[in-house]
């Protein structure tokens, strides 16, 4: 019987999973298709018992579900609790397990360009709930450090109050942010400025930005935020929000079928959705 695999949020019609998704089920000829479900936040539990009823697979939960579900869940991977989001669900024998593909997925599109994490002075940018996943994953993987910059810094000294691993952090302020950018040679930027409508906009200056740095931008429509063409222009090497993207879905892939897709053609796909650029 074709498997039903879903993703839940509101809004949901931007969503490229679905076409991602359906496009590896159809190459690894696996009797499978994902559905988008746009789902009111009142409406998350009876979509959840829903699934569960008629024997989903797997789904992925995006905003604004990521924490909601938690409660509404079987069990829940560890590093996601820690998180306190899922992205990723997968039915476990009747019960409803939640995973965090999120940061990991960030990670190991990183590895191309920084092979490990371990020694690393990284600066994250926002501190949301994209900046938290990417913030304890990376905690987790020995930096040398890990800060946090936001416009409201109670919200990074929370995160880093809340972050279970014991790397070396602290919450700074965005000013401080462009005054010490020299200490970082990792920039990872995880707010939506960038994102249309504020295409021009960037949450930091980086005239202090160190020569060897690399900056990294979650947001990947537009492809080159206004940071990222600064930051090229400057010399710095950069990433945009693509791999995360595609790596967190073939991570969540990975858990639903046993299959590690081919990440290329996931791109190559997005990149065709986004307009062929
Ligand atoms: P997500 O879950 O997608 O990461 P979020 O939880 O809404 O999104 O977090 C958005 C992040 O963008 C926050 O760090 C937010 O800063 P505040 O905590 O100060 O709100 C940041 N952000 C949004 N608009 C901003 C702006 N105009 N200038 C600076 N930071 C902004």
């Amino acid at each position: 019987m074709e498997k039903l695999f879903a993703v839940l949020g509101d809004p949901i019609g931007h969503s490229m999973s679905p076409m991602m998704h359906n496009d590896l089920f159809s190459y690894y000829d696996i009797d499978a298709h994902y559905l988008p479900f746009r789902i009111k936040a009142e409406n998350l539990e009876d979509a959840v018992k829903g699934l569960k009823a008629i024997g989903v697979a797997g789904f992925n939960v995006t905003v604004p579900h990521k924490s909601k579900i938690i409660p509404l869940l079987d069990e829940i991977d560890e590093l996601a609790l820690q998180i306190g989001a899922v992205n990723t669900v997968v039915n476990e024998d009747g019960r409803l397990k939640g995973y965090n593909t999120d940061g990991q997925g960030f990670l190991t599109g990183l590895q191309f360009y920084v092979p490990s994490i371990t020694g690393q002075k990284v600066l994250i940018i926002g501190a949301g709930g994209a900046a938290k996943a990417i913030y304890f994953t990376i905690a987790k993987n020995n930096p040398a450090k890990v800060d946090i910059a936001n416009r409201t810094v109670d919200k990074a000294i929370k995160l880093v109050e809340e972050c279970p691993f014991s790397a070396s952090s602290k919450a700074i302020s965005l000013p401080d942010a462009n005054r010490d950018l020299g200490l970082y040679d990792l920039i990872i930027q995880t707010t939506m400025i960038g994102m249309a409508p504020k295409i021009s906009e960037s949450p930091i200056t980086l005239i202090n930005l160190k020569k060897q740095a690399m900056v990294c931008d979650i947001i990947y429509n537009p492809l080159e935020t206004q940071l990222l063409l600064e930051a090229k222009q400057m010399g710095a090497r950069v990433q945009n929000g693509l791999d995360m993207f595609v790596y967190q879905g073939a991570l969540a892939f990975e858990r639903w079928t046993g299959i590690f897709p081919d990440v290329e053609r996931m791109k190559k796909n997005v990149l065709g959705q986004l307009g062929g650029k």
